[in-house]
């Protein structure tokens, strides 16, 4: 298969066949987790783990505090790198692009539907910031939930969401020898190129 230009839904219908088959094998733990790259200030990068939660043919998004690093980091840097790795059914998913932030919202609809514990816990986390003692970030949950008893607990202004635009995603599959396959898709104004390379 040389290039050829496929449809704007075409990898994301993939990624979505894929997800679901790593979610039907009830083997991987966390299916939707995904390794996030950012990029600070003089080009340094850092990964970390974060969950997927929801995707749609504009991006794939995900929730976290703002003041956190990676929250800091792309206030700067809006390039990413996002990487799933499903081992049972030895698949990868590569995805580059740029975030924008989700909707007021995307983001208050994600935040009511966590659980409240969950919720004390973003307020009372000053998270990627430096905890003098244990018992201070207690001390906060404990207030929080005092404050908030009896209420719905809104999302705390420092917390919100980032969709990841997809430029390019790589379906990788694992094969013999190494003989892998991989099929690249790269984004041009009216849709998907769509190649393989090499192993
Ligand atoms: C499987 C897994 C899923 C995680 N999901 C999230 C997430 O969705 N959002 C988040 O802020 N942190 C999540 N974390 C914690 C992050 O890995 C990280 O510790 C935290 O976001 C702080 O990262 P930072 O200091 O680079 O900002 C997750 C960790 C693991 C291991």
């Amino acid at each position: 298969m040389s290039s050829t230009k496929t449809a704007l839904q075409e990898p994301f219908k993939k990624f979505s066949t894929w997800l679901d088959k790593a979610v039907a094998t009830k083997e991987i733990v966390e299916p939707t987790a995904m390794c996030l790259s950012t990029v600070a200030e003089g080009g340094v990068p850092s990964s970390r783990m974060i969950l997927l939660k929801k995707f749609d043919e504009r991006g794939f998004c995900f929730f976290t505090n703002l003041t956190s690093r990676k929250g800091k980091e792309l206030n700067i840097n809006k390039n990413v790198a996002l990487c799933f790795y499903w081992g049972v059914l030895a698949f990868q998913v590569r995805i580059e692009g740029v975030v924008e932030k989700v909707s007021i919202q995307e983001a208050d609809e994600y935040f009511s539907s966590r659980r409240r514990g969950s919720q004390i816990g973003a307020w009372a986390s000053k998270q990627s910031h430096e905890m003098k003692e244990w018992s201070e970030f207690e001390e906060r949950i404990k207030t929080i939930s005092a404050d908030f008893a009896g209420q719905e607990i809104p999302r705390p202004p420092f917390w919100s969401g980032f969709r990841v635009v997809p430029k390019r995603i790589e379906f990788w599959e694992e094969g013999e020898f190494r003989i892998h396959r991989r099929e690249v898709y790269e984004r041009d104004l009216e849709g998907w190129i769509v190649k393989r390379i090499y192993p």
